[in-house]
């Protein structure tokens, strides 16, 4: 099986967790865009999605599954999205695809969180994928100078601004030992849109793919 198939594997996998007749969140990513195309199989059971980005409402709506705004949704049963890294607590770091400030949004009207994944993205500590920081643009050089303090090497990432009209930062060589706690002092600097660390809207669930099936994690 290829990486690509191990992703598709779990992305249908996940359709047995779509609430009949629901609104469901929808991330961003290669894995969530096979969730999307089988997700369009269940398109009349269910009344919509709150997509994470740009690329996933063209996907969703390509589809013919309708999609409304976050503004409007007071709730989520579920959100269904990737991500870059998982540890063995359910936490993790998200936008290598460069929509975490709309997925944390998402999360945070979701009751439940399915993270969907191969099993590349199994890590027991994160901060080996470089944590991704949406930032407003004239803070990024005090944001970098930092991350340079707590021993990060922050990177702008080139050619790439967000949905949102923002540059990221991707912060190489951290060691997130406690992801609670550096989720909650990164979101106080000034500047800071969204780290991408998942910690207080953790995974609650995680399908993991492997070459022999399909792991189910509790968190
Ligand atoms: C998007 O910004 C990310 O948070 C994705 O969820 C993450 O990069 C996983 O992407 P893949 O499913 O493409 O591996």
């Amino acid at each position: 099986m290829t990486q690509d198939e191990i992703k598709a594997m779990v992305a249908r996998a996940a359709l047995t967790h779509v609430p009949p007749g629901g609104i469901i969140g929808v991330g961003t990513g290669s894995t969530v865009n096979h969730f999307i195309d089988a997700l369009a199989t269940l398109r009349e059971g269910i009344a919509g999605a709150v997509s994470s980005s740009n690329a996933s409402t063209a996907r969703l709506r390509g589809h013919g599954i309708r999609v409304l705004e976050a503004g409007d949704v007071e709730q989520l049963a579920l959100y269904v999205d990737g991500a870059d890294e998982i540890d063995p607590r359910g936490h993790m770091i998200k936008g290598g695809g460069a929509a975490l400030t709309r997925e944390k949004i998402v999360a945070d009207l979701a009751q439940f969180f399915l993270c969907i994944a191969d099993a590349s993205k199994q890590v027991g500590v994160l901060g080996r994928f470089p944590l991704p920081v949406e930032v407003i643009g004239i803070a990024a050089n005090r944001i970098t100078r930092r991350f340079e303090a707590i021993g990060g090497r922050a990177a702008l990432r080139q050619g790439v601004v967000t949905d949102n009209g923002h540059p990221i930062l991707d912060v190489h060589g951290l060691v997130i030992t406690d992801p609670a706690a550096l989720e909650a002092e990164i979101n106080q600097w000034p500047g800071v849109v969204t780290v991408g660390l998942f910690a207080r809207h953790h995974a609650h669930l995680c399908l993991l793919g492997r070459v022999d099936g399909v792991q189910v994690l509790h968190f």
